[in-house]
């Protein structure tokens, strides 16, 4: 937890946005696999967690602004529990350590809602969570003010925020590096991946979103198998650790499965990496992240039609949406005690403003952040060439944009698979700052790496 005035702060600001009312923050409960004792890895709600930095299931905070108090609620743990759990910090020391005065029991939430105030709730994505909702007579619209509030809030980072996404990031470039050092050809997607957790893990924290790791990198989110790593693929790894702060990391690097990339690899990686630096370059304050996307994307035009694969003028190429055979979703997205952060709260309110909407279109409908970087945003930055044989032979049959596609070369890379370079960013005055230690990313970096396999 960091220091009880952090989350005073917090609260406070959130209070003097909202103005009026109850704010209503319920915290996650234990979720069961397949039973009820046998439950996923807890994990705290992140608003829940930004306001009190309490990571226990069962609890549930009340800001009643009219009246100024804070309470939170939930149930001492009983000496049944503590057979089960081992002995608990109690209740009274959590709320104590997060500067909240009251406590209650967890029945009493319906009391505190009652009267005709306005209560402000979040979205729900947990069943439980909407069933506990309903059980306290909410069954309205979620507060637009409420989300627009946090929204503004959770992107700003703060310096001790920083610092913890940088731990994590640090511990996501320790598993792409355990990655790229024991991968060999004849192992399974699985063992490798067995390892990254491993790391994540021993390290404090946890995975912060299942890994994706594959030699079918073409499959935008697979994840990992019993396929058998052979020379001559490459391995598409996006992974990222959550630490102990439950702050994320997202990295994505590709390498070859024997000592190096092939040529036609090597052409095809240095497209991507020479995107993402153009993209990383344009980062500032102000700028649109959409028009980051499009600048990615044209670079990636520019290159794809070096290699003969596209045709005719790259700027029209894109705003034609042609370059989306080959990247079909977006270039980032915000980052934060979330991986994709705070989406559970509306990609429309986090990614999108109420001039900027976010498009239907193939390709940006999957870009997940269009509008104007702030200072202090933390954003991902993660273009990449996905050459996806279904899609290839349907635009293909249709002759989709043919004036910008030439389909009898692109046909010669339906078994290329696919390759995402991905670093995570903090925005600053004079741009941006890459976020943890740097990864291995050249091609002569990764090399060298892959070089000493035995
Ligand atoms: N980890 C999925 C992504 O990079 O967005
Ligand atoms: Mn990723
Ligand atoms: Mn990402």
């Amino acid at each position: 937890m960091f220091a009880k005035e952090v989350y005073q702060k917090r609260r406070n600001q959130l209070k003097s946005v909202i103005g009026e009312g109850i704010i209503l923050l319920p915290g996650n409960e234990e979720s069961g696999m397949n039973f009820r004792d046998n439950t996923y890895p807890f994990r705290q709600d992140s608003c829940f967690l930004y306001f009190t930095g309490i990571s226990r299931p069962g609890l549930c905070l009340v800001i009643d602004i009219d009246n100024d108090q804070e309470i939170l609620f939930g149930d001492e743990a009983t000496v049944d529990d503590i057979v089960w759990t081992g002995a608990l910090e109690t209740l009274t020391l959590q709320a104590e350590k997060t500067g909240v005065a009251f406590t209650r029991k967890k029945v009493e939430v319906i009391n505190a809602l009652a009267g005709n105030r306005t209560v402000h709730f979040l979205p729900v994505y947990r069943p439980e969570t909407s069933l506990k909702l309903i059980s306290w007579g909410l069954t309205g619209q979620p507060s637009v003010a409420l989300i627009k509030a946090i929204v503004a809030q959770r992107s700003v980072k703060s310096e001790e925020e920083v610092k913890e996404i940088e731990k994590a990031v640090g511990i996501s470039v320790l598993m792409h590096q355990k990655a790229m050092e024991i991968a060999r050809p004849g192992m399974t997607e699985n063992a490798v991946a067995a390892q990254l957790q491993a790391v994540a893990t021993e390290n404090g924290g946890y995975l912060s979103f299942p890994s994706i790791l594959t030699v079918n990198g073409e499959i935008l989110h697979n994840h990992p198998g019993n396929t058998i790593l052979q020379n001559g693929q490459m391995v598409l790894c996006d992974a990222g650790a959550e630490n102990n702060m439950h702050y994320a990391g997202d990295l994505t690097r590709t390498f070859p499965v024997g000592h190096s990339f092939t040529t036609l690899q090597q052409e095809v990686y240095s497209i991507v990496l020479n995107a993402q630096q153009k993209a990383i370059e344009a980062l500032k304050p102000g700028a649109l992240f959409k028009d980051i996307h499009l600048l990615a994307a044209e670079h990636l035009v520019i290159g794809l039609t070096d290699l003969g694969l596209m045709k005719g003028d790259p700027k029209q190429a894109v705003a034609e949406d042609a370059h989306t055979l080959f990247f079909q979703c977006g270039l980032g997205h915000m980052m934060g005690l979330d991986v994709h952060d705070m989406e559970n709260l509306g990609e429309e309110y986090v990614g999108y403003t109420d001039e900027l909407k976010k498009s239907k279109a193939f390709g940006l409908k999957s870009l997940r952040l269009g509008k104007k970087l702030e200072q202090d945003f933390v954003v991902t930055v993660e273009p990449g060439l996905y050459f996806i044989p279904v899609l290839i032979d349907s635009w293909s049959a249709e002759k989709k944009h043919a004036e910008f596609i030439n389909y009898e070369k692109v046909k010669q890379f339906r078994d290329f698979g696919g390759i995402r370079i991905e670093d995570d960013f903090l925005i600053t005055a004079a741009g941006s700052r890459l976020l943890g230690p740097p990864l291995a990313k050249t091609i002569e970096e990764i090399h060298a790496i892959r070089s000493g396999l035995k």
